[in-house]
């Protein structure tokens, strides 16, 4: 083996992304005074400009964490020991989420999927309608489930427990969606988005954050699960000065800063856009490759294909995880792997946050060459497939 892989390593998981040289260079600026004045500068921009891209006037509250603690900053904060809940198990992440649930001592009803397709509205209408004493406290969906590349459609859950008049609030993971794919959480009356730094807004791992609607800081005030470091009062009574109540993760808030900034030169509608264009690549290479019968998508919904990143699902008798190993080895790109009752059956292919199209084109031959050496029956043109939807007319549609 060489000691060395001359080239850049291809990091094409679903998350962590590439981080952009102007941001790792804006993190690596001398960390500054968190309680002097240059430091109120840096925090009203950055609390500010969150608030355009996760399209809301409401706070935007950042924790040095990962996603996970923002999920759990999402239920202590709304909720009370023994108060029933209501997820949609639409993969791994969505049952991580209904596993912490429990250990935090609320009960879920747990909707289940096939995994396969994103959350379904009219069964958390109809666990909303069956709720006659209205136990059911909040409703939690992923919205772009990372384990499988489905998308759950956050406007029509909300119009389903809307149609039903039911007081439940509204959580909703965007972790691998914000500033990938098209999300808006006040026009959809969301009342927590959480989110996390490592995807589409493109910083490393290490900040999270929870957008809280007026109702869900009304529920804040009665919630009774323990809570301290999570908790938004401490954390909003700060904000407002634009300071924090313990010491923040100073050197990434100006990472974000400046993704916040790169988001708005490209424009947010354009970052959508080509978020879009290279899923619809990718389909197109993996419907290519799978002329053969061995290869096909994860995601059995085209309504519900996820923009930010795609998962191949591999014919019994083939180990996603051996093509892995193999590509990493050969190529030096790395993918996601199959997570949960995906284990070996899927690998992940992320294309979201800073990518242009040569660099997914490179992901997408690294994948049809490794396919050929691992010997999985794969038809070839998957790579043409994709050019073609990255320079034809039909790149909004494929
Ligand atoms: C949809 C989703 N939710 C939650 C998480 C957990 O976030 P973290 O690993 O940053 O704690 C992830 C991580 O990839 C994710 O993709």
């Amino acid at each position: 083996m060489n000691a060395r892989s001359p080239g850049r390593h291809f990091l094409q998981i679903p998350g962590p992304t590439d981080v952009p040289g102007r941001i790792l260079r804006a993190i690596s600026e001398p960390t500054i005074d968190h309680r002097g004045p240059e430091f109120v500068g840096l925090a009203r921009s950055v609390l500010t400009g969150l608030k355009r891209v996760f399209r809301t006037n409401d706070p935007v509250l950042v924790f040095p964490a990962s996603g996970t603690g923002a999920w759990e900053a999402a239920l202590v904060n709304t909720l009370s020991p023994g108060e029933t809940v209501v997820m949609s198990r639409t993969g791994w992440f969505a049952s991580l989420w209904s596993e912490m649930a429990q250990r935090l001592g609320l009960e879920p009803i747990l909707l289940e999927t096939d995994w396969r397709r994103g959350a379904d509205p009219t069964a958390i209408e109809a666990a909303l309608r069956a709720d006659k004493n209205q136990r059911i406290r909040a409703v939690c969906v992923v919205h772009n489930e990372t384990s499988t590349g489905c998308v759950s459609p956050i406007k029509a859950v909300r119009n389903a427990i809307d149609a039903v008049g039911h007081p439940a609030l509204l959580l909703v993971d965007t972790i691998s969606s914000l500033a990938s794919i098209d999300y808006r959480h006040e026009d959809w009356g969301v009342d927590v988005t959480v989110a996390g730094s490592q995807k589409g807004l493109m910083l490393p791992p290490g900040l999270s954050f929870n957008a809280v609607s007026a109702r869900a800081l009304e529920a804040s005030k009665t919630a009774r699960l323990a809570r301290s470091y999570w908790d938004w009062r401490p954390m909003l009574e700060a904000n407002v000065g634009f300071y924090f109540p313990y010491t923040p993760a100073t050197n990434m808030l100006r990472g974000l800063q400046e993704a916040v900034a790169m988001l708005e030169e490209e424009g947010l509608r354009n970052v959508f856009a080509r978020h879009d264009r290279h899923a619809a690549a990718t389909r197109a290479a993996v419907q290519a490759w799978g002329e053969s019968g061995a290869i096909e998508l994860q995601c059995q919904a085209p309504t519900d294909y996820s923009s930010s990143l795609t998962a191949v699902r591999l014919a019994e008798g083939y180990s996603a995880d051996a093509l892995r190993a193999l590509i990493l080895r050969r190529f030096n790109m790395s993918l996601g792997n199959g997570l949960g009752i995906l284990k070996d059956r899927v690998f992940r292919i992320g294309h979201l946050g800073d990518l242009n199209d040569l660099s997914l084109l490179g992901a997408l031959s690294g994948v049809e060459m490794g396919l050929n050496l691992a010997g999985v029956p794969c038809s070839g043109g998957g790579v043409d497939a994709a050019m073609s939807v990255l320079t034809g007319a039909d790149a909004r549609t494929a």
